[in-house]
């Protein structure tokens, strides 16, 4: 274990719990069906009591919702449907009052369509804002005079061509997500200093941060080559989008040019003092994860950028592939830079519910882990509550990428706060997408009197994680268990120790810890029936996918 001094200075990032906020479907305060600005600062209370120290809010841009937020049309307002700027500003000043922090989604790498740059932009190719987006002329024309795109790349949203012709400059432009979605051009120094102003516009306005969004197709082949077929591909399981090896539409190196121009913005003057960070959303796409997140750590600037861990969406449930990633990721950040912050993801709005991925069990497991590794711990709304996927109906559907496959309307759905009337979301007579079914079990008044639910699990670890300077800022071990189905970490800090066991196993499993590792009292478990009552002996007892906290013996050094 390494001897770092435990006195350092900590910025908010490293140990939070971020909560993510979906506006649509957070709390309707106005009846619309839609949720909005003045719901969650109405709901504030409710985060605080969940141990929440920032939210990052998904996009509220005024936008015209073809990708329901991610094509902003103005970068520096709110859109209507969610409220004004007034309630942004109130929303932070109440947060800040609580000791909140609030971070909002930047989305760089595409504008809407309905934006003021790409009205102009798609009007001629002598515009003021000509190029400001990514025009190419065509490759070709086919028989019967049509012109050919210029290349073969596609859109991630439903795997359909990643061009459109616009008649007006007789040129295509390039669209890496939805037809109303054009990419910026990013290589255009006036474009990257309108975005680092959205940025300072926010920052101006009291934000602590970004989530940037989609942040690989920033960079793509300067020379826009042709992508190869993916020869694993198979029609009706992968997604469309997976019919070609990706290596050129992004994730190109200038990427990291980019992104540090922006953290430089979170270091100027005015800023700096406030902490301000920023999280980059990239999926790894190798075997060499680690690697992967290491050069988002180096490419920016760890002391204000951290790129999203997104293993508790891509790692199977097992303690080997756990153990061995935890390991050497947390070893690899150590080593290169102590400022590094983790910041490990679960869920968020593209992915199914943690509770339909895992089953009740294993979410319950996955929180107890989330909220005790180092770094940021984010929570997307209603896992907390262990909210399932919803069923869609065919009319009702509203996601873009549904086109392309499953959609991501299912993890979507409406808050579910009560077991009245929407759950207690609105009180519309309708809402933007239908309610989940299991609201009357699974919804916070209900599950708030449940000492067992998966809300009281969530505010114990919570509590635990906001109290303990070892879970917070602590040394992370990875620990010999003596089972190959148990993974098992201490968190130290000074004399402070936990030890978190985490049994993967579908069965019970016994375990005799090695005397330097012995277990003192007994703190909180996944498992409901167990959740709150453990004793700790020299054999521990795991039922099946158990994962269980227990303090920890710190033995002093010879
Ligand atoms: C990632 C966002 O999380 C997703 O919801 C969106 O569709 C794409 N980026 C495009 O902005």
């Amino acid at each position: 274990m390494s001897t770092k001094p435990t006195s350092t200075h900590h910025r908010w990032a490293e140990g939070s719990i971020v909560y993510q906020i979906y506006p649509r479907s957070f709390y309707d305060s106005n009846s619309d069906g839609i949720g909005d600005i003045p719901g969650i600062t109405k709901k504030l209370g409710y985060l605080e009591d969940l141990g929440v120290n920032a939210i990052w809010l998904s996009p509220f841009y005024p936008s015209p919702m073809a990708d329901f937020g991610y094509d902003v049309a103005d970068y520096c307002g709110v859109d209507a449907i969610f409220g004004t700027l007034d309630d942004m500003d109130e929303l932070l000043k109440e947060a800040h009052e609580r000791g909140i922090r609030i971070i909002v989604d930047l989305v760089p790498n595409h504008s809407s369509d309905e934006h003021e740059w790409f009205r102009q932009s798609r009007q001629s190719r002598e515009d003021r804002y000509s190029d400001w987006y990514i025009w190419k002329d065509p490759r070709g024309h086919d028989k019967e005079g049509k012109p050919i795109p210029p290349n073969n790349w596609v859109e991630v949203l439903t795997g359909g061509p990643a061009w459109e012709w616009e008649p007006a400059r007789q040129q295509f432009y390039l669209h890496s997500f939805d037809v109303r979605q054009p990419d910026l051009n990013w290589a255009n120094p006036e474009v990257r200093d309108a975005i680092k102003d959205a940025m300072r516009f926010w920052l101006d306005k009291g934000v602590d941060g970004f989530r940037v969004d989609a942040v690989h197709f920033m960079a793509k082949d300067p020379l826009y080559r042709d992508e190869k077929p993916n020869p694993h591909y198979v029609e009706g399981r992968d997604t469309r989008y997976g019919a070609l090896i990706h290596t050129n539409n992004h994730a190109w190196p200038q990427l990291y040019a980019y992104l540090s121009e922006m953290a430089a913005v979170l270091k100027e003057e005015k800023y700096k003092h406030g902490e301000r960070f920023m999280i980059t959303e990239a999926y790894p796409e190798t075997h060499n994860r680690v690697d992967e997140y290491l050069e988002f750590y180096e490419g920016m600037d760890p002391e204000v950028a951290a790129p999203f861990n997104f293993e508790g969406l891509s790692l199977p449930w097992e303690a080997k592939a756990w153990r061995d990633f935890l390991g050497t990721f947390h070893k690899a950040l150590n080593d290169f830079n102590s400022l590094c912050v983790a910041s490990y993801a679960f869920g968020n709005h593209d992915q199914h519910r943690m509770v339909t991925r895992m089953g009740e069990p294993i979410a319950r497991s996955a929180a107890v882990l989330l909220l005790t590794l180092p770094g940021m711990a984010f929570i997307y709304n209603g896992e907390e509550i262990g909210m399932k996927n919803g069923n869609i109906p065919a009319d009702m559907v509203q996601d873009p990428g549904a086109r392309g496959g499953d959609g991501r309307d299912p993890e979507r759905t409406p808050l579910q706060w009560t077991a009245g009337e929407n759950a207690g979301f609105s009180t519309a007579s309708r809402t933007w997408l239908p309610i989940t079914d299991n609201y009357k079990t699974h919804n916070i008044e209900t599950e708030s009197k449940d000492p067992d639910s998966f809300l009281s699990l969530y505010r114990h670890l919570g509590k635990l994680r906001n109290t303990s300077a070892s879970i917070k800022h602590g040394e992370f071990e990875v620990i010999d268990t003596g089972n190959t189905y148990v993974l098992g970490y201490a968190r130290t800090r000074g004399d402070e120790r936990y030890i978190v066991l985490v049994n993967f196993s579908k069965k019970p499993v016994s375990l005799s810890l090695k005397p330097d590792l012995a277990l003192g009292a007994f703190v909180v478990s996944s498992d409901p029936e167990t959740m709150l009552v453990k004793t700790a002996t020299d054999k521990v007892e795991l039922r099946a996918h158990e994962a269980a906290v227990f303090e920890g013996v710190v033995t002093p050094k010879e």
